[in-house]
């Protein structure tokens, strides 16, 4: 009995440390340890023996049972480890490899153009400045020659938060770019070259206007600025911009009340298969003429109501429409798409993260 016992022992043992997975494993506990297992069978008999042979028999049929149980815990131990082994081997990932996929995540046309324009007029020596789109009335109007009584007010269709701000000032949504005109004359020292991108707002909506819409400002200060400044300045850009040459503008007198005089701008273009491409003359046979952007020379009023004096320094202004640039450019139709978040259209016309404007690579490259 003793020499069977231990033989049951070493042969269970050896199966138990030899089964190579889980479910082997498992078939060797229940066949010895289960309802109708051999070691359950040992224990069976100790019911039938004397006192005596029990007592003798009794520890050892348990020792088996004992010894069988450990030896199965640690060869399950054993083939766990090694299955999470496998997993982990297989799940492993080699941060030094090149990336396997397409690059997710693209960048808006938007933040495209606005990276384009910055780019544009960092090379003529203008710096990017901005500024809150949470404004006060007289950074958005008064500074800029617009007092409380001016139709210009009206026609803005401003959001104005309920309350005022601490000075009884009234907040609004920048309805347009110009104020950060007022806060860099403010704080910087003439001669003065930014351009001033950002969001902008206004109680409107539909197929060509959101009640979000983006801008570009710029502003030069200095001494003996005049209208030929601006016009170079804004042929210069429209042509690096648009990537050709033949841009033709047409200064159309105007009236804003923070530039005197002022004109609004105009880009000669042809229609394309119902596109709209810039370039030519708005006169030419084929082309028409598409108002673009408001400038002018800086009113003596607003370099006076920033504290600088008109008679020292000049400068000229503009504003443009973000969107409507990069509509034109792109060839998109319809202004709302550009906030929808759908990003089939993103993935249509967006731009790839790594390919950054340049000029020396071409500003759309
Ligand atoms: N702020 C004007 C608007 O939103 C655009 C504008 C016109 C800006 C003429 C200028 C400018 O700086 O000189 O309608």
């Amino acid at each position: 009995m003793m020499s069977d016992i231990q033989a049951v022992q070493a042969r269970l043992v050896d199966d138990i440390n030899a089964a190579s997975d889980l479910d082997t494993l498992e078939a060797l506990r229940v066949a010895a340890l289960g309802k109708a297992g051999s070691i359950t069978a040992l224990l069976k008999t100790l019911g039938g023996m004397s006192p005596e042979e029990r007592q003798a028999q009794g520890p050892r049929i348990h020792a088996l049972r004992e010894s069988v149980t450990t030896a199965i815990a640690s060869r399950k131990a054993a083939l766990d480890a090694a299955a999470l082994d496998v997993k982990l081997a297989a799940e492993a990932i080699d941060m030094t490899l090149p990336a396997a996929d397409t690059p997710r995540g693209s960048v808006h046309p938007v933040s495209q153009v606005m990276d384009e324009l910055a780019e544009i007029f960092a090379d003529m020596g203008f710096a990017v400045a901005t500024g809150p789109e949470i404004e006060d009335d007289w950074h958005n109007f008064t500074a800029l020659n617009i007092p409380e009584t001016h139709p210009a007010r009206a026609m803005h269709d401003t959001f104005y938060f309920p309350d005022a701000n601490a000075d009884g000032q009234k907040m609004l949504l920048r309805t347009h770019t110009s104020p950060v005109q007022i806060r860099t004359m403010m704080t910087q020292e003439p001669p003065i070259r930014i351009i001033a991108p950002g969001r902008v707002y206004r109680s409107d909506s539909d197929a060509t206007h959101t009640p979000m819409f983006h801008q570009v400002e710029g502003l030069v200060i200095d001494r003996g600025i005049h209208m030929g400044h601006l016009k170079w300045t804004l042929e210069t850009f429209l042509k690096a911009y648009f990537e050709r040459d033949d841009i033709v503008l047409r200064l159309r007198p105007s009236y804003f009340p923070f530039t005197e005089p002022s004109a609004e701008v105009d880009v000669g273009y042809k229609q394309e298969k119902g596109r709209r491409i810039v370039g030519g003359n708005g006169d030419d046979e084929g082309h028409a003429w598409m108002e673009l952007l408001g400038s002018g020379m800086v009113n003596r009023r607003v370099i006076a109501n920033c504290g600088l004096d008109p008679d020292e320094w000049q400068g000229f202004a503009f504003g443009v429409g973000v969107d409507r640039l990069a509509m034109l450019k792109y060839g998109m139709d319809d202004l709302r798409a550009f906030f929808d978040g759908d990003l089939r259209w993103l993935s249509h016309y967006g731009f790839n993260a790594l390919n950054v404007p340049t000029l020396s690579g071409g500003i759309s490259a």
